[in-house]
């Protein structure tokens, strides 16, 4: 009943005639309170608990920066802060409140910037921060002062600091003139065109959740320096290197200070081939250009390569290293690690037969080893890997890396001066903190050892008795060893007789997985804290088991993957004769939403789930193959174009759009409106499907959100929808 006052209320007072779907036999909005108390973790606790980013060392590495933000329902702000801690864990990290927000740096190993956004038109400002460090005390300075601001209008961003050279560099939106002063009157007289229309020759139109227009990211250098009294002051003659290339850094939608380094002298980076649709081609191309401008930037790449990520100078500067995907079009195809010597150009694959696929890297001190992050059979390790000491690929024998951390999801590894590595980690049971690893010496007996450095959320979930997963295998469709996990529902206890409900989650991607690591989205133990056992499978195309896993979902999206999770259902339904087998569901976002819906029009798999949850999903994967913004993604899933023979011949025996006949299960469908991979019309399509065939259905609609939900007040929301869903099906009835 709450739901219809809200849409009375909203109709007059918006005039809009009053036709309110609801209002028909499923009027009656059925009493649903999330399962709260003090020893639950609930979605409510999930959207407010702090959210850590990636810890920076300081150059001298004693400390780390983190940013943390968080959300509170009480004031409906989310509250920013930088955490400084002290990497020998003797001293706890202290909180320094950014008011106003903005990103920090180091400047130095004493000294923090901190960028604020500018207010009222004006620029952003730069202000330093100094850090006190002694052996029982850490403080921070609570009087910044100014060194400096950016033009009005510039949105500067991932910041990086050649202490060597004393220049910065950070990248901004500009107009084709790639000028910082001149993007305010450029802003303004586009506001002021007189229509809105937007206007297109190539694509993007649009990419994830923006209408692409002619601003673009390009990469910037200011000088910025410590005089003798010690004050700082950034500059204000700004160098664009890449001006006029059709070049930009970083790479949209999700590029970040991870697409270029710096060095002393030279940026390297990484930008799709200018040369190139960008829609329809994965292929990046790594870059060397001087600081200063002087020279144009120099490629890298021998142009037979996809897709490159992570381009990382050496710490003398001679070397790059990067990760490179062979095949372009493909943006899940293995990354392989390549080291180029700048003086030479040889060139050499350092792992050219490894595989496991490395998301992060970075030079040990004495550029004597990498050290990196990569998924591996569901959890993310630490690895390293001893570089040759000749760059000669005649003589070059493959090393392969060795793992460094066994469990839970590590991400931003760092090497640090003296052997040891900074990294964040997170798993099941909680967000990201910093640890310290000190590895094993060689020469000695002493084990490698592991210290936390902060403890972010420990006191808020220590009594929340979170599930850290089972993880099992099963004999896939393939004969394959296949992995997932199991989180046992809260309250849980052995030999009890209580039948609990179950939930199959399923992961996007394709190419993606469950594992061991935190989500602020799709959080297991929600699930499992609301009281149901909750399963989460890696069917064929789920990554870090192996490429060829990963690879076999292509122009099978309704084939292997269904095979996998209908044994792995069955096997878990054998191996927990605790779930009640009448009361299961199964939810998904992207893939997982295809998934969703796909199962809907195939009873004879047997699953048997009663309600269904399907967000962001596809619908019609012919329609999708033309309205999806990356092209390249569909053009590989489904063999080419849709127009194409095998396009369309795969969309029309993989489309759940050709199964709604089939349909009968009750649905969920959930969809952001700036969702532009995969556009709205897919839920609402399921939706008019579900309505005629009388299928108990609802859609809600996030207009302002992309393919995630991340406003705080609607991720509850839509943790009230998803769990009122299951709840109406299999909630338990007193
Ligand atoms: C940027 O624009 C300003 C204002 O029009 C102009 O004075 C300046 O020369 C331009 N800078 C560059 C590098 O083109
Ligand atoms: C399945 O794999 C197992 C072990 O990997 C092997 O022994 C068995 O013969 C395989 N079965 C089939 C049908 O390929
Ligand atoms: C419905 O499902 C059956 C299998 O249960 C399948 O053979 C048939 O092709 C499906 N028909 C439609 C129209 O989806």
């Amino acid at each position: 009943m709450l739901l219809f006052h809200a849409l009375v209320g909203l109709a007059a007072a918006s005039q809009i005639p009053l036709q309110l779907p609801t209002m028909g036999k499923e009027s009656t909005e059925s009493e649903f309170k999330f399962r709260e108390g003090p020893e639950i973790f609930t979605p409510k606790n999930l959207v407010e608990l702090e959210r850590p980013g990636a810890g920076v060392a300081n150059p001298a590495g004693n400390l780390a920066l983190v940013p943390v933000s968080k959300y509170s329902f009480e004031d409906k702000e989310t509250h920013k802060s930088v955490w400084v801690a002290s990497l020998d864990a003797k001293i706890p990290p202290v909180e320094y409140a950014l008011k106003k927000g903005g990103e920090t740096f180091w400047l130095d190993s004493k000294t923090i910037a901190h960028v604020v956004p500018g207010e009222d038109g004006k620029g952003q400002q730069v202000y330093s921060l100094g850090v006190e460090h002694s052996s029982h005390e850490l403080t921070i300075s609570n009087s910044p002062s100014l060194i400096g601001s950016f033009p009005p209008s510039a949105d500067a961003t991932n910041f990086k600091f050649s202490r060597d050279s004393d220049t910065l560099v950070f990248s901004s939106y500009v107009w084709p003139d790639a000028n910082l002063s001149t993007i305010k009157e450029q802003d303004e007289e586009y506001e002021k065109r007189g229509n809105n229309a937007l206007v297109y020759d190539v694509t993007y139109p649009r990419h994830w959740d923006i209408w692409r227009g002619k601003k673009r990211t390009q990469l910037f250098t200011v000088s910025l320096s410590k005089d003798k009294e010690g004050k700082w002051s950034l500059g204000e003659s700004y160098k664009a290197p890449l001006k006029g290339t059709n070049q930009f850094v970083p790479v949209e939608p999700f590029g970040g200070a991870e697409d270029y380094d710096v060095s002393k002298t030279h940026i390297v980076y990484t930008t799709k081939d200018p040369k190139l649709d960008d829609a329809w081609h994965t292929r990046q191309n790594v870059y060397l250009v001087p600081l200063d401008a002087s020279e144009a930037p120099r490629e890298l790449t021998n142009g037979e390569q996809g897709a490159t990520h992570n381009p990382v100078f050496s710490r003398d500067g001679s070397k790059v290293a990067w990760l490179e995907m062979a095949e372009d079009g493909y943006e899940a195809d293995r990354q392989k690690i390549i080291l180029l010597d700048l003086s030479t150009s040889s060139r050499l694959v350092l792992t050219p037969t490894w595989d496991r696929s490395p998301d992060s890297l970075a030079f040990t001190h004495d550029d004597k080893a990498l050290v990196f992050t990569a998924g591996d059979h569901a959890v993310i390790k630490v690895f390293t890997l001893p570089l040759p000491e000749k760059l000669d690929a005649a003589e070059f024998k493959e090393v392969f890396p060795t793992a460094l951390t066994h469990a839970h999801a590590a991400s931003g590894a760092q090497p640090l001066p003296d052997s040891r590595i900074l990294f964040s980690q997170s798993s099941y049971t909680s967000p990201n903190d910093l640890w310290v690893l000190t590895p094993a010496h060689a020469d000695s007996e002493s084990a490698s050892s592991l210290v936390k450095i902060t403890r972010f959320s420990e006191s808020k979930l220590q009594d929340k008795d979170l599930s850290s997963g089972e993880s099992f295998y099963f004999t896939g469709a393939e004969n394959k060893s296949v992995q997932g996990w199991a989180l046992k529902p809260k309250g849980w206890k052995e030999n009890s007789k209580k039948k609990y409900p179950a939930v199959l989650l399923i992961h996007g991607g394709p190419q993606g997985a469950w594992e061991d690591q935190w989500s602020t989205r799709w959080n297991p133990n929600v699930f499992a804290q609301q009281g149901y056992f909750t399963i989460a499978i890696n069917p064929t195309g789920s990554t870090t088991f192996g490429q060829e896993f990963t690879d076999a979902i292509a122009e099978d999206w309704g084939g292997k993957p269904f095979g996998d999770m209908k044994l792995g259902w069955e096997y878990v339904l054998k191996t927990y004769p605790e779930i009640d087998t009448e009361r299961t569901v199964a939810a998904g976002a992207s893939w997982g939403g295809y998934a969703i819906n796909w199962i809907q029009g195939h009873p004879e798999y047997g699953f048997g789930f009663k309600a269904l949850v399907c967000h962001d999903g596809v619908f019609d994967s012919s329609y999708n193959g033309f309205s999806t913004d990356e092209l390249f993604f569909f053009n590989h899933e489904f063999g080419g174009p849709p127009w194409t023979p095998k396009g369309k011949e795969l969309t029309a025996k993989f489309s759940p759009a050709n199964f709604v006949a089939n349909w009968s299960t009750p649905q969920l469908l959930i969809h952001g409106s700036k969702d532009y991979r995969l556009a709205e019309t897919e839920s609402i399509g399921a939706f008019n499907a579900l309505q005629q065939l009388g299928i108990p259905s609802r859609l809600v609609i996030f207009p302002t959100e992309n393919h995630w939900v991340l406003n705080p007040g609607n991720s509850l929301k839509w943790h009230y929808e998803v769990l009122r869903w299951f709840d109406q099906f299999v909630g338990e009835k007193e």
